[in-house]
């Protein structure tokens, strides 16, 4: 068996694409690997800055992952807050990581590049430490567990490559003493598997542009709505591959249903509120059950809390026992 690691920032409740990305390939590996789960808390730091609004994000997307199927008795589930060992090798990290490689992560370019459109002659205005360190955080997570494989989105790639980097320039120095297992990525098959939001971008929380798993169901309807569309008559034939409605339906219906629609568009004679109509019942069918439970879980005194406790606990003790062979390779120990 692998040891499969996954986390996702605590920055509001997860959505769709979350949950193709990473939520159901992880719980799918949790059948048949040891499985590490957890909450990115100090990772959402750099964005959340309302503390009462970060306690509650912890907590949903806690909900979410035990709503969607987690067992905690097979996996942990744990906040990364919980885990002091990942900031100390966060540390220990930064000296073997050159910083010309974080210069050139997506993240902090694309921060770099929205001052230089927008005439700021600061290139690196309104960017935190935290965002520029925010791939070595990354590595430490997934290092201290000496995870194997980890299940993320396509946009996570190079946050997973630059770790195996990160582990490979310890491992240099100091293998001899200790090595860290070089971890893979595994990503969602297919060119269409980073799930497009309402306004055809990728969806992402910082695009604004999400459907949160739980809605109440007239919420979701109406988002669905606004998924935009061009004015094709409905009798005519459409390109279903051009569409967000439709790629976000293939997502989440049956292959049967997924290729009727397919061809009801290609022939002409679907329209496109018909197919919105479409998503919203399977989007609703799918989640509606789930979403009774994360309400149960949300209220104060569930057995949330008892769980992320427990998960934290076993968690820590794989993580001391990776921090106690690094410090003794490094020579602080
Ligand atoms: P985060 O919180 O942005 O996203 C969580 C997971 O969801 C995937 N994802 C998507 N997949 C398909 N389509 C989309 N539109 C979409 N949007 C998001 C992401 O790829 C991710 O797998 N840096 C991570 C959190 C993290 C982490 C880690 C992950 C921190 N430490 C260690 C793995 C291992 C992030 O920001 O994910």
């Amino acid at each position: 068996t692998k040891t499969y690691l996954t986390g996702i920032q605590t920055s509001g409740m997860p959505h769709l694409g979350n949950y193709v990305g990473a939520i159901k390939p992880a719980l799918e590996a949790a059948e048949s690997n040891d499985t590490l789960y957890f909450l990115a808390d100090y990772h959402a730091l750099n964005s959340v800055k309302d503390p009462e609004k970060l306690r509650h994000d912890v907590r949903s997307v806690a909900a979410t992952w035990l709503a969607c199927g987690l067992d905690p008795e097979r996996t942990l589930l744990y906040r990364q807050s919980a885990i002091p060992e990942v900031f100390e090798l966060a540390t220990i990290l930064s000296s073997v990581t050159a910083k010309g490689l974080m210069n050139r992560a997506h993240a902090y370019k694309a921060a770099r590049d929205r001052n230089a459109e927008a005439g700021v002659e600061d290139l690196d205005a309104g960017v935190n430490m935290g965002l520029f360190n925010y791939p070595v955080l990354m590595a430490a997570d997934i290092l201290v567990m000496a995870a194997d494989v980890v299940p993320v989105g396509r946009d996570q790639r190079q946050h997973i490559e630059y770790t195996a980097d990160i582990a490979g320039s310890f491992n240099h120095i100091y293998g001899s003493s200790y090595a860290f297992p070089i971890p893979r990525g595994a990503y969602p098959e297919g060119e269409g598997s980073m799930l497009p939001g309402i306004d055809g971008r990728k969806m992402s929380k910082s695009y604004d542009n999400h459907i949160p798993l739980f809605l109440p169901a007239g919420r979701l309807k109406k988002l669905v709505r606004r998924i935009p569309t061009d004015s094709t008559p409905v009798e005519a034939p459409k390109d279903p591959d051009s569409s967000a409605v439709f790629q976000l339906l293939s997502h989440f219906a049956d292959e049967e249903r997924t290729a009727a629609a397919r061809k009801r568009l290609e022939q002409g004679g679907m329209g496109w509120g018909e197919l919105k109509n479409e998503l919203f019942e399977v989007l609703d069918a799918t989640f509606g059950p789930m979403r009774e439970r994360y309400d149960a879980l949300m209220e104060p005194g569930s057995e949330l809390d008892g769980i992320l406790a427990d998960g934290a606990a076993r968690a820590r003790e794989r993580a001391r026992a990776t921090l106690a062979r690094v410090r003794s390779a490094i020579g602080i120990a």
